[in-house]
């Protein structure tokens, strides 16, 4: 990686935007790389706006790279008031904004936040009740933080423990 991408990079992650879940979020997108292992987590919040329905605040977890972490951090920033078409045509290069060209070996790092924007914004997205009193701790099992995913699972669901 060249040295002008690498300061970017660090740049982008002294002061990493949008961090965090998104307690009352619209929709939820996972995706995990197999390859490196790599997982990002994507909620959207959506607002009308001039009689379109825009995102109003979209925010991320990653387990993953610094370039997965840079690039989450400034596509969350790009697709605020744009519509979910507007968001989903956007292309991975597009989504690394300022970072600019990534080399070959780090293009899957914005293609893991694409793939989690499309899975927040497709039509078969997990979305998510509006919270009530009642059912605030229901809406909160919905939509778990990355790491409540991997250490308690659903009921009935199964554990997974990785091997050494
Ligand atoms: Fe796999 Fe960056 S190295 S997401």
């Amino acid at each position: 990686m060249n040295e002008d991408l690498q300061k970017r990079i660090q740049a982008a992650l002294a002061n990493p935007q949008n961090m965090g879940e998104l307690a009352d979020a619209d929709a939820i997108g996972t995706v995990g790389n197999s390859d490196c292992g790599e997982m990002l987590r994507m909620w959207v919040k959506f607002k009308q706006q001039d009689g379109k329905r825009v995102i109003d605040r979209a925010t991320f977890q990653s387990f993953g790279c610094e370039t997965a972490i840079a690039v989450a951090s400034l596509a969350t920033e790009l697709i605020r008031g744009k519509t979910a078409e507007e968001a989903l045509a956007l292309k991975p290069e597009e989504l690394a904004g300022e970072l600019g060209p990534l080399p070959p070996m780090k293009i899957h790092c914005s293609q893991l936040v694409e793939g989690a924007l499309r899975s927040a914004l497709s039509p078969q997205a997990e979305t998510c009740a509006k919270p009530t009193e009642s059912t605030k701790s229901a809406v909160t099992s919905t939509a778990p933080t990355l790491l409540d995913s991997f250490s308690k699972p659903k009921e009935g669901g199964v554990k997974i423990q990785f091997l050494d």
